[in-house]
């Protein structure tokens, strides 16, 4: 196995027991279910490492798990981007960095999500800019990864289910393997 696939289940494993900032669940447990959730539904293999790696930006900071709710972004999208693009190719690296993105776009482009999002996310996403801009949808669109990324949030916004039995970290090994640099 190689040191980043290894350093990466180390930190799931080991960080991964915080809050999943208000949720009912860890982070461990958001990300495991976001790539399982991800796989059972029949999608590509690198959003369901995106699902299993899309949050890795929380564990890389040091702010609490409610830094939100005393008004603080963590840009943990920004946090995750920088680590992963040194070690993932694109088709991970860029839904990961759009999956705040595609939340902010969402509430634009689909008047229903706004009434899928749980407290902790509206909280958050009033702090990361609110509902795009038609402008900023656009700029959005351009990204050939933007679809990637809005599917990644669909994940993210279901892998909030407590104790849901999911596969253990190691098992995605193989799959996190085949998309590094
Ligand atoms: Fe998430």
């Amino acid at each position: 196995m190689s040191e980043i696939v290894e350093k990466i289940i180390r930190l799931i494993e080991e960080h991964g027991d915080s809050q999943y900032g208000g949720e009912a669940v860890s982070q461990k447990e958001h990300a495991l279910q976001a790539a399982h959730l991800a796989m059972e539904n029949g999608e590509q293999a690198n959003i369901v490492v995106a699902g299993l790696l899309h949050d890795i930006g929380h564990l890389l900071h040091h702010l609490p798990d409610d830094a939100p709710d005393h008004g603080v972004d963590d840009f943990h999208e920004e946090l995750a981007n920088d680590f992963l693009k040194q070690h993932f190719t694109n088709e991970v690296v860029e839904p990961v960095r759009l999956h705040v993105a595609a939340k902010r776009y969402l509430c634009q482009v689909d008047p229903s999500y706004l009434g899928l999002l749980s407290e902790p996310s509206i909280i958050s996403l009033g702090l990361q800019g609110g509902p795009m801009t038609l402008e900023e949808c656009a700029i959005f669109e351009a990204n050939p990864y933007h679809k990637d990324a809005v599917i990644l949030r669909k994940y993210d916004d279901l892998a909030k289910v407590p104790e849901l039995e999911v596969k253990p970290v190691a098992y995605y090994a193989p799959y996190l393997e085949s998309f590094t640099l």
